[in-house]
């Protein structure tokens, strides 16, 4: 050990090339599909509290792609579709994270059962509702969209979209396949028009009179009071969170995990335990409108809004239905059968 000390400033100067190579390693390299302004200011901040720099590259779509054509590109993925790193997982493209830090401070139901993968953030797929036309606390449950009494008064974005997919693949786990084939085919039956357009496009139908209730991300809300040629459509609605008194809202997750690549294996742990922590996680709510993993993360104002006119939701706060990616993977197929034999998305 002595000997090795003493040594050490001769090797350094000896190997000066591979020191500074080792120098470069404090950087961590993330690769992600969100929006790089979310996560921008984050790497800026963490690099002043640790010296760490962060090196990223951002893609739209295909980081599954991307990942099993250059699976150590980069030592951290962060993206808003958690269901991908379940199938990253099943392909051997993740490295379980070790640490104790993440396995004391996040709820198991945020973490992957073998620790491949975290759950960052979350949105529920909530229902959104006329404030003219839809009394509150008329509506409860996914399920009562398929009342008759909202036949022609309901739009919703392409039955195939991912985010439909998800739902009603978790609806499936939840309630079995029979459930969630009578939900699809009362729903399409109650639909005003074709399933087109995106979810805030359904808002704006709402807002136009064309439809009454629609299905959305949460973080929408915010998103369109926010933005002074949507505010109308956001204003003339409100959010309904489904299942409260059931297993709890469906919902849709951000999250990451560390890939193969073995060359900074530590600094990228740390990085994944600041993206937990209490101010990693304020970061990422409060540029996303999406739902923190802890408690104690203090909520914007638009956030504490949501839900305000149902009973029972107070400061935004609501019950998610936390189902295992896996579970919900599993279902897909079945799902896009059954929107076959209904012919969800064609015209009425
Ligand atoms: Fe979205």
């Amino acid at each position: 050990m002595m000997l090795i000390q003493r040594l050490l400033p001769i090797v350094a100067l000896t190997f000066g090339i591979a020191f500074a190579a080792q120098a470069a390693d404090t950087t961590v390299r993330v690769i992600s599909d969100r929006t790089p302004s979310h996560l921008e200011p984050l790497f800026e901040y963490y690099r002043t509290l640790t010296g760490v720099e962060i090196e990223s590259a951002f893609v739209d779509k295909g980081l599954i792609a991307r990942l099993q054509s250059r699976p150590t590109e980069a030592d951290l993925i962060i993206t808003k579709t958690a269901d991908i790193l379940e199938e990253a997982k099943q392909q051997r493209l993740l490295r379980p994270f070790d640490s104790s830090t993440i396995a004391a401070e996040l709820p198991a139901r945020f973490r992957d059962a073998d620790d491949a993968y975290i759950t960052l953030s979350y949105r529920p797929r909530v229902i959104f509702a006329s404030k003219e036309r839809v009394e509150p606390d008329s509506i409860e449950t996914y399920a009562d969209l398929t009342d008759p009494e909202w036949r022609g008064r309901i739009c919703i974005r392409s039955g195939y979209h991912n985010y439909n997919l998800s739902l009603l693949s978790q609806m499936a786990e939840d309630q079995g396949l029979p459930a969630a084939r009578a939900f699809i085919m009362g729903l399409h039956a109650n639909l005003a028009r074709r399933p087109k357009g995106n979810d805030r496009a359904q808002v704006r139908a709402i807002y136009e009179g064309e439809c009454d209730l629609s299905l959305g991300n949460s973080y929408y809300m915010p998103i369109m009071l926010a933005n002074p040629e949507q505010r109308a459509w956001g204003k003339a609605t409100y959010l309904i969170f489904p299942n409260q008194e059931s297993g709890g809202s469906y919902i849709m997750r951000g999250g990451a995990a560390l890939t193969t690549a073995n060359r900074n294996v530590p600094a990228a742990t740390q990085l994944l335990e600041f993206l937990v922590s209490n101010a990693g996680q304020e970061f990422i709510v409060n540029t996303t409108f999406e739902y923190p993993v802890r408690d104690d993360v203090e909520m914007l104002d638009s956030l504490r809004a949501l839900g305000n006119r149902q009973e029972g939701i107070e400061g935004g706060r609501f019950k998610a239905n936390f189902i295992p990616l896996d579970a919900i993977a599993a279902h897909r197929d079945a799902i896009v059968t059954i929107l076959d034999e209904v012919d969800f998305d064609s015209d009425r």
